[in-house]
């Protein structure tokens, strides 16, 4: 075992409670134990970096899901960015870099009957493993192209737009030719950003702007393709507005992840029928066998300079709730991790 995993100690964030509403100081607590040694076939792994996704609250209840719930006294599940120490696997030499669901902890193990982590090549930076080529790249990659099928001449409105996934949605959106992309966002600072950085053709603040209003404005022959982040409101407004043969891409209902009551339905479905249109919920899950076709064009986009990614850093292990938290107030501009 290396000589920093002898001197440390394991921090273990352990889900204490299932919340009601945002995560709070009784939802988690944190646990010190014993750095775990590496079986035969095993690696040692120090957790370096969170992705700290929308995802993980919904684990944190005890309903249904596309997962099993986290139980009471587990590790808080989520994707790590994390540095080999010690290595018994022919899989993992020390020094590798890694990536997999291990957790909100300080050192994990990885490899036969631990977690089946995944070596990346050397040199990448955290933002980009984690946001670009993690969970939001693919989930943008793969909601567009295939989901969506977005074509050129496309006028595409996504909501989470300033959001890790939204930002590399709208992008890809003007990669592909979209005549406009107009990204919903919650201040006039996330608006500016993806027009003037990321070059959106429009933002509509949708915390001040009437958005039924303002959409009408910047697509008046409806919208081809919605990409949806958040649901609520804005899907409904979006359903009303849709042009013929329009495609709305379900990725996910934020607004609803820390609802205590069941959230009302939207209203506009009907106009699916009236437009011929499609709207059809996927997971990114469903896409890992195809994680590298992905990748390759997502890092070829980015060394073109036609992809940009930008990162909201929260830091320490202790403070990982907060992070979680910055999601559901909006306050991050693009991908939320957390430096161990
Ligand atoms: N289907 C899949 O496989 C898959 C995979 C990854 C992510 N997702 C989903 O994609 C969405 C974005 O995830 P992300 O990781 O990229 O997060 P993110 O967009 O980086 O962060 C979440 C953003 O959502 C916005 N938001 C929060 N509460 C809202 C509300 N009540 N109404 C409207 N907007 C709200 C906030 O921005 P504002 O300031 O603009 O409000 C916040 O910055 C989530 O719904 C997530 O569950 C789905």
């Amino acid at each position: 075992m290396s000589s920093d995993a002898t001197k440390a100690e394991n921090r273990r964030m352990i889900l204490a409670a299932r919340p009601q509403g945002m995560v709070d100081a009784s939802t988690v607590r944190l646990e010190t134990g014993p750095v775990p040694e590496p079986g035969p076939g095993q690696a040692l792994v120090k957790v370096q970096w969170l992705s700290i996704d929308p995802t993980i609250r919904t684990w944190m209840d005890d309903r249904p899901g596309y997962l099993p719930p986290i139980a009471l006294g587990e590790v808080v599940r989520g994707a790590v960015l994390g540095q080999v120490t010690a290595s018994n696997s022919d899989a993992y030499a020390p020094g590798d870099m890694v990536v997999g669901m291990a957790g909100w902890q300080d050192w994990t193990l990885a490899g036969e009957g631990a977690h089946g982590m995944q070596v990346i090549p050397p040199g990448l930076e955290p933002g980009a493993v984690l946001n670009v080529f993690g969970v939001n790249g693919l989930t943008a990659y793969w909601g567009m192209l295939d989901v969506g099928r977005v074509q050129s001449g496309d006028i595409v409105v996504v909501s989470g737009a300033a959001g890790a996934t939204g930002s590399l949605v709208g992008q890809i959106a003007k990669i592909k030719g979209a005549a406009k992309v107009v990204g919903l966002a919650g201040t006039p600072e996330k608006c500016a950003w993806i027009t003037d950085e990321l070059g959106f053709d429009a933002a509509i603040d949708y915390r001040t702007e009437d958005v039924a209003k303002a959409l009408r404005r910047h697509c008046p022959q409806g919208i081809d393709l919605y990409f949806d982040n958040v649901g609520g409101e804005i899907l409904d407004i979006c359903l009303a507005q849709l042009a013929l043969r329009g495609r709305i891409v379900l990725c996910g209902a934020i607004s609803a992840y820390n609802a205590t009551e069941r959230p009302a339905g939207p209203s506009n479905v009907f106009n699916l029928i009236i437009k011929r249109g499609r709207m059809e919920g996927f997971l990114v899950l469903d896409y890992m066998d195809r994680a590298a076709t992905a990748q390759l064009e997502l890092a070829g986009w980015m060394a073109e300079g036609k992809i940009k990614h930008r990162e909201h850093v929260v830091q320490g292990l202790e403070h990982a709730p907060d992070a979680l938290n910055v999601l559901f107030t909006g306050e991050n501009i693009g991908k939320v991790i957390v430096e161990v």
